[in-house]
């Protein structure tokens, strides 16, 4: 992926040397400039959100240079997902026109960081196996932008630091969420965690084989992987960047590819399975922007990454489990497998110490159902943990929605002939007894289960647009900002 230099700017957005600038109109508000004004009472220039006018003025340096004029909507109403939403709308349009250089006049105060975001987020491609010349990729048709830069008199520089790292960090984590699933194996993953604890001196990683699962005691993650030839990685990496704050704990499922083992899936869009890694993803790029931030907190991330497949050798619908804490599982659908590989990454982490959990999972179809791909599913056990998790996530627009736990939904997934069952007969509240079952492993540590299967891939944010969307990655990153004060 071509990384755009961002870069900001303290001064008069007209004195840009990019060969496109954009000026962003608001609702029922006036343009300096009265040749641009004039495109907005011809009604060319429109101040709705997303509408994006192009014009033409002399450059200071001589020769011509493209004006872009960028609807904001109210400017009341203008918030940082506008800014995304307007960013993305002129990203996708400069990309057509061939500019290699933008430059964004602040609009609002604050909005370089969605500014910068949008920007980021919508130029994504995912392109790398199309050969250049199939003529159907927009490989060859689409110029690339090489520069984006924010001026205005307030700018934070910080801000548009910060804001790059994390689109950046989303990005990658849709890179890897878009490798197939030969590509991005578990070792695939523990390598790509390799290096970034090799790029930061504030990074340590760990990573356990099978043998090291198993002699853990890990026995549900170790069921999971016992059906496939891919070796499976329990991937974790220590940050730590200060004292402040709790000691955090992001977990992120890598089921590298979900068949859904003995239990199999239906064939319909069961090439869908290879984003069932897309927490750990998640999880693993936001450690690498946290650590690029030098942020002041201490976190730990583990991520359990395994293929689940059917072979001679899998787990069977029936077959009982011991987790790492103790308790026991009958695995009743080998398909339930994302909360299996949890229970011992969760139980791992609480041993770690670890004072806040988030857990990132594609663990559920049924959450698609309940909120589509608008919101990813919360759980929790500690209302004032989730209330600052349900914050980040709003500040980064990968929102959020509580659903309840209780006492009632873990009747559910009591075992007949163990402590646990995976995946109850009566299918009521799935996304609920899921988040219960994961409450197992988690003893008294406050946490946050955040279910992504609506919102890993497909989401309907106009910045980010089909496939892999990097959901959590700017919210982890969020999280650990607030965490450090
Ligand atoms: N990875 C799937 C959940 C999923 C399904 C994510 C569709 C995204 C799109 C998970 O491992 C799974 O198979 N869950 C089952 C659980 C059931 C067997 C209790 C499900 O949701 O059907
Ligand atoms: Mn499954
Ligand atoms: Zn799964």
């Amino acid at each position: 992926m071509p990384e755009i230099a961002i870069s900001a700017r303290d001064g008069a957005p007209e004195e840009t040397a990019a060969d496109t600038r954009v000026l962003g109109l608001f609702d029922g508000e006036r343009l300096h400039e009265p040749e641009l004004q004039q495109l907005v009472e011809l009604g060319e220039a429109k101040p709705g959100l997303r509408k994006v006018a192009v014009s033409h003025e002399d450059a200071p340096g001589g020769g011509r240079r493209r004006v872009l004029i960028a609807g904001l909507g109210k400017r009341e109403e203008f918030d940082l997902e506008k800014a995304r939403v307007a960013a993305s709308a002129v990203a996708t349009r400069a990309r057509e026109l061939g500019a290699v250089s933008l430059s964004w006049a602040l609009p609002d105060d604050n909005a370089e960081v969605g500014l910068v975001e949008g920007t980021i987020l919508a130029l994504y491609k995912f392109d790398r196996f199309k050969s250049k010349d199939d003529g159907e990729g927009d490989k060859e048709k689409d110029g690339e932008l090489e520069s984006l830069e924010i001026s205005g008199a307030e700018i934070s520089e910080e801000n548009v630091r910060r804001a790059e790292i994390a689109a950046t960090a989303a990005n990658r984590a849709r890179d890897l969420q878009n490798l197939p699933s030969n590509v991005a194996t578990p070792t695939f993953l523990a390598d790509r965690a390799e290096e970034i604890a090799e790029a930061h001196d504030s990074l340590e990683l760990e990573t356990l084989d099978r043998e090291a699962i198993t002699a853990l005691g890990m026995g549900a993650f170790a069921a999971v992987a016992q059906g496939t030839y891919a070796e499976p990685r329990l991937i974790v990496l220590r940050y730590t960047g200060g004292t402040e704050g709790p000691h955090l704990g992001f977990v992120g499922k890598a089921v590298t590819f979900d068949t859904g083992g003995i239990s199999l899936k239906p064939g319909g869009k069961m090439s869908e399975m290879k984003f069932d890694m897309s927490g750990g993803a998640a999880v693993l790029e936001s450690m690498n922007a946290i650590a690029a931030l030098g942020l002041p907190v201490t976190v730990t991330a583990v991520v359990p990454a395994t293929e689940n497949m059917p072979s001679g050798r899998s787990v069977k619908p029936g077959d009982i489990v011991t987790a790492m804490n103790g308790k026991t599982i009958e695995v009743n659908n080998t398909d339930a497998e994302g909360r299996l590989i949890l229970a011992d990454a969760l139980c791992y982490a609480v041993e770690q110490g670890v004072e806040r959990i988030v857990d990132l999972a594609t663990l559920t179809g049924a959450i698609i159902v309940a909120l589509g791909s608008t919101h990813a599913g919360l759980f929790s056990n500690d209302d004032d943990w989730v209330a600052e998790v349900d914050a980040a996530c709003s500040t980064t627009g990968e929102l959020g929605w509580r659903l309840p736990l209780h006492p009632e939904y873990a009747e559910l997934i009591k075992g007949k002939y163990a402590d646990l069952d995976n995946a109850p007969e009566v299918r009521k509240a799935s996304s609920i007894t899921a988040a219960e079952f994961l409450r197992n492993f988690v003893g008294e540590v406050p946490w946050v289960h955040i279910d992504i299967a609506g919102t890993a891939w497909g989401l309907d944010r106009p910045y980010v647009g089909k496939g892999a969307s990097g959901f959590g990655v700017r919210s982890l990153i969020e999280l650990a900002r607030r965490a450090g004060g």
